[in-house]
């Protein structure tokens, strides 16, 4: 039987919000109760050491972490004590549990979420950890890596319309509404809107909630700002893998993404933006570039497409058969993988990336920017404002020419450190790297003309004064030095190495 959802009656909820922050179930009260070590091991999907603390506490914030986070079955008493303004009976009507005996047990998880200035509550379908079993295919997920993921590499510029496409629990559309006007939440999935429905109230926040797959929903519609963890999970149509609904869309391939890149630019406002998650398959003897590049190719828009990650076949099919709660070595595990590697096999798909795609219409006619990088490595976390700073610098470089690049005084960025490697006895170095310490942590390597460069950029002369003095300095012709000058200056701009 499907698991019911919570309802939303008001006056339920404000008792239910009433309670939870008299009970100080915030991210930092529940830390203080559980410790680092059991956070983390939670964080691990790990039930053990959180549920040793928390029956040892008789501090309300434990009787709701065992309730609503690990799962566990509560005496009545203990959760009336945790609960005093909406009651054990307010609990059950609003769905958040159901009596069993002398005990109450959760319907669903509840767990508080932070961000920098904001504290909420997030509603979702139990997890694996809390139920111990795989999940359903109309699962309804909490708050995972990928919506942190998502959340963190957000730009978040004042909007007055954002769209959180596939909202789930509605975890992006929090965020939304600190800096948006208006917040759309779309998704395929009822109980997902339910969940959805329930957040809004419970977080006191305003969203207007649509049913529809992808798009459909906002047709004709335009916004400032459109998030979406997409059901981006490649998934063999040929029955033996279930359509989760949670991470699946139903299309064959990486089509999903593919759709949403060729279409999202018709909901964007001049100067709006699109970022979502996504995965892409790679063909033998083809490059992920290649393969995303085309589907930006008459879409207007202004592209920067981080792969963060690459995985061949076999990882794939480990890392999602395992996702749905299903153990490496039973049959169920052993089918999905084959099935898996059969599909990636039919399109002789050699490897899957996972990156962020970020996408944005631009104000004018000029010929959009398209960067595809790739970035393996750990970045800045939230990377949100160093999005907005390098589309505005992508911008900027998009919109002035060669000669607009050399008559400003560029400056390196605070964050900028230069390291020389030098051969042991050695005068000179044989490596100059310029390291960038936040952001995307990205390092050039410098020939003897750009680290001359750089070891001027202080804001106080024109890249052309400087280009042309280090080419009478180092005995080079003009016209190459301003050539290698402006090439390198494009590049550590954008990511904001120099600004
Ligand atoms: C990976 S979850 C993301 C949930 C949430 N936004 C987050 O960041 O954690 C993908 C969401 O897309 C929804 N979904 C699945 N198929 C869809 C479709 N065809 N159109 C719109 N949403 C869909 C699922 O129900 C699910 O809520």
């Amino acid at each position: 039987m499907t698991p019911t959802t919570p309802r939303v009656d008001a006056e339920l909820v404000a008792a239910l919000r009433a309670d939870l922050i008299a009970s100080r179930f915030t991210v930092a009260g529940v830390g203080e109760v559980l410790g680092p070590m059991a956070m983390a091991a939670l964080d691990r999907e790990q039930a053990l050491p959180a549920r040793r603390v928390a029956v040892s506490s008789t501090a309300p914030c434990a009787t709701l972490v065992r309730l609503f986070t690990l799962g566990d079955p509560v005496d009545v008493a203990e959760a009336a004590a945790a609960l005093p303004a909406l009651g054990v009976d307010g609990a059950v009507s609003l769905g958040l549990v159901v009596p069993e005996g002398d005990a109450v047990v959760a319907r669903c998880d509840l767990r508080p979420y932070a961000s920098d200035d904001s504290t909420w509550w997030v509603a979702s379908d139990l997890g694996e950890m809390a139920t111990g079993r795989p999940l359903r295919e109309d699962h309804v997920l909490g708050i995972g890596g990928a919506s942190a993921t998502l959340a963190g590499w957000t730009p978040r510029p004042h909007v007055e319309r954002a769209l959180d496409l596939g909202t789930g629990c509605g975890v992006q559309a929090l965020h939304l509404g600190a800096h948006a006007d208006e917040v759309v939440v779309t998704d395929l999935s009822q109980r997902a809107l339910d969940y959805a429905r329930f957040n809004v109230a419970l977080d006191g926040a305003r969203w207007d909630v649509r049913a529809g797959s992808m798009l459909a929903p906002v047709a004709g519609e335009r916004f400032g700002l459109v998030v979406s963890n997409p059901p981006f999970v490649i998934t063999p149509r040929s029955g033996e893998v279930p359509l989760f609904e949670y991470r699946d869309a139903g299309a064959a391939g990486d089509a999903v993404v593919r759709d949403l890149v060729r279409a999202v630019g018709d909901h964007l406002e001049p100067g709006g933006i699109a970022q979502f998650l996504g995965n892409w398959e790679v063909p033998r003897g083809a490059t992920w570039t290649a393969r995303v590049g085309s589907w930006l190719e008459g879409t207007g828009l202004d592209a920067w497409v981080v792969q963060r990650e690459v995985q061949d076949p076999a990882q794939y099919a480990e890392t999602w058969a395992r996702d749905g709660g299903h153990h490496p070595g039973t049959t169920d595990f052993n089918t999905m993988y084959g099935a898996w590697l059969d599909d990636f096999a039919a399109r002789d798909v050699e490897s899957i990336g996972f990156g962020v795609v970020t996408l944005q219409r631009p104000r004018t006619g000029r010929t959009p920017f398209v960067d595809l990088m790739d970035v393996s490595w750990p970045v800045e976390s939230p990377m949100g404002p160093r999005v907005l700073a390098g589309l505005e610098a992508r911008t900027w470089l998009a919109e002035h020419d060669d000669d607009a690049v050399l008559d400003t005084a560029w400056g390196c960025a605070p964050d900028v450190h230069e390291e020389r490697h030098t051969m042991p006895g050695a005068a000179d170095p044989s490596v100059i790297v310029l390291r960038q310490g936040g952001g995307l942590r990205r390092h050039l390597s410098l020939s003897t003309v750009t680290a001359a460069l750089v070891s001027v950029s202080d804001g106080g002369l024109t890249a052309r004064s400087a280009a042309a003095a280090i080419a009478g300095l180092l005995d080079l012709d003009g016209d190459d030095v301003r050539g290698e000058v402006v090439a390198f200056l494009r590049d550590a701009v954008k990511d904001g190495l120099l600004r």
